[in-house]
């Protein structure tokens, strides 16, 4: 039951969740904050991990056509000229004639300020490039700027050259990348969702031309698999087929896949055909030739790119709105995030049932260092999420705090199990409890 009434409502007890509990602080918070930055606390940075490493998993080390790059995030600038992103990579902005407040034009409705309410004192609207421009090196000038990258698939791109001349994989194959990328967004909004600095995790997937459309059916089928694995039902995704005029300069063909989110049905990834769009903008400012010669043949052509573009933010954003949850147990009011087990932050809280009790406590230690141990020890998904010691407050308040940071199981220690060697382990989202012996867990 989840009796939040508005959107709002959703979003606002899962941002005040996130900041009492632990996962998502606003970034530079002692300081009055920094608008679009946010910073990820114990809970949060487990909860981020394990998406990354599922992803890393289920789309590189799993996988035989994949490799992975970890690029400087600081390039040269000829990579953002070349890539269009130093002509392109703008929104429009506008500016408030009375307050002077600026805005994204296409985030203004009825003509109306955001700000300061006035109707019809929106000026015209500029291109404002959103790329961060930095200096490398102690000189000021035209050939000393740089910019944080805007997204991590240039990396890949200016990689690709470097890849073919290691390792020369077979076609079709696809290069990976997680990493930060930084947009200096007009309006940074909606919790972590449009952030200024968030973190991306992309595909450079090569193939010959005339096969794409397979490539491009592949990977939409992959990401639906994806979004399963990390728990986000099938009815709360949506696919958009993003029309010639709203589509990325670098591309032929996108699908949006579009989440449910509290704050109204938006983007989660997005699945591009970049044709061969960025290798040849290196060919032709390089003086490099990026052509792929097929093993054993003289036929030579430079790839085209399908690219999976997700968002960890976003993820991350989608996933704790799917596990937040409000239930009753025994007329009292429960919150708790239904994370899939893979996910969890923490898998186990190891607990005595008292304290004060030196042989629980004893007992308990060793339960939970086996735990720790055994889980490390996993293999594949079942490694993620850690194992918490938690010996704080009574057993009911422990329950309650674990069930809020979306642990799935709580296992206590009480004096059966000094006699027989048998835990109690209490599941999440059931509540049940049941008897188990230590060598079963
Ligand atoms: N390389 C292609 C690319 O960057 P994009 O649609 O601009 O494409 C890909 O971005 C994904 O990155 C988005 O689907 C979203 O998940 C995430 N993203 C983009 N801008 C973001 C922002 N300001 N804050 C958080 N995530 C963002």
């Amino acid at each position: 039951m989840n009796d939040k009434n508005t959107k709002n409502e959703k979003m606002e007890a899962i941002v005040s969740l996130a900041k009492r509990r632990g996962f998502i602080y606003q970034g530079s918070d002692i300081y009055g904050g920094l608008s679009g930055t946010w910073d990820f606390g114990p809970l949060g940075v487990a909860l981020k991990r394990n998406i990354m490493n599922l992803w890393w998993k289920m789309f590189v080390s799993d996988r035989e056509d994949m490799l992975g790059v970890d690029a400087a995030i600081l390039m040269n600038q000829k990579v953002w000229q070349a890539s269009g992103h130093v002509d392109t990579f703008s929104d429009p902005l506008v500016e408030c004639n009375n307050c002077k407040a600026r805005f994204r034009a296409d985030h203004i409705e009825n003509n109306t300020c955001p700000n300061c309410g006035k109707i019809g004192t929106m000026g015209e609207a500029r291109q404002f490039n959103m790329m961060f421009q930095t200096h490398v090196g102690p000189v000021d000038d035209e050939a000393s700027v740089s910019y944080l990258r805007p997204e991590t698939a240039q990396g890949i791109f200016t990689n690709y050259k470097n890849i073919l001349d290691s390792y020369y994989p077979d076609l079709p194959f696809g290069l990976a990348q997680q990493g930060k990328a930084f947009r200096n967004e007009i309006s940074p909004r909606d919790f972590i969702f449009r952030s200024r600095e968030f973190e991306q995790m992309e595909i450079e997937y090569f193939v010959d031309p005339a096969k794409w459309e397979e490539s491009f059916e592949m990977w939409r089928k992959l990401v639906w698999d994806w979004c399963a694995v990390i728990g986000l039902p099938t009815e709360s995704i949506h696919e958009l087929e993003v029309p010639e005029d709203k589509r990325a300069h670098y591309s032929k063909r996108t699908i949006d896949f579009e989440f449910d989110f509290p704050i109204g049905k938006e983007e989660l990834l997005g699945l591009a055909y970049r044709t061969d769009f960025d290798l040849m903008n290196i060919q032709n400012n390089s003086g490099k030739s990026m052509d792929y010669n097929i093993k054993g043949t003289n036929t030579k052509f430079v790839p085209h790119v399908i690219e999976p573009s997700f968002g960890v933010e976003r993820t991350i954003m989608a996933v704790l709105s799917i596990a937040y949850t409000e239930d009753e147990i025994n007329g009292e009011k429960r919150v708790f995030l239904k994370f899939p087990e893979h996910l969890a932050p923490i898998k186990y809280a190891v607990s005595p049932l008292l304290k004060n009790k030196p042989e629980l406590v004893a007992k308990a230690r060793e339960v939970y260092n086996i735990l720790k141990k055994k889980q490390a020890g996993m293999p594949g998904l079942s490694s993620l999420g850690g194992v918490a010691w938690d010996d704080n407050g009574n057993i009911g308040k422990r329950y309650r705090r674990q069930d809020e940071i979306g642990t799935p199981y709580c296992v206590v220690i009480d004096f059966d199990t000094l006699e027989n060697d048998t835990i109690t382990i209490r599941e999440r989202d059931t509540t049940e409890q049941k008897r188990v012996a230590i060598s079963e867990l």
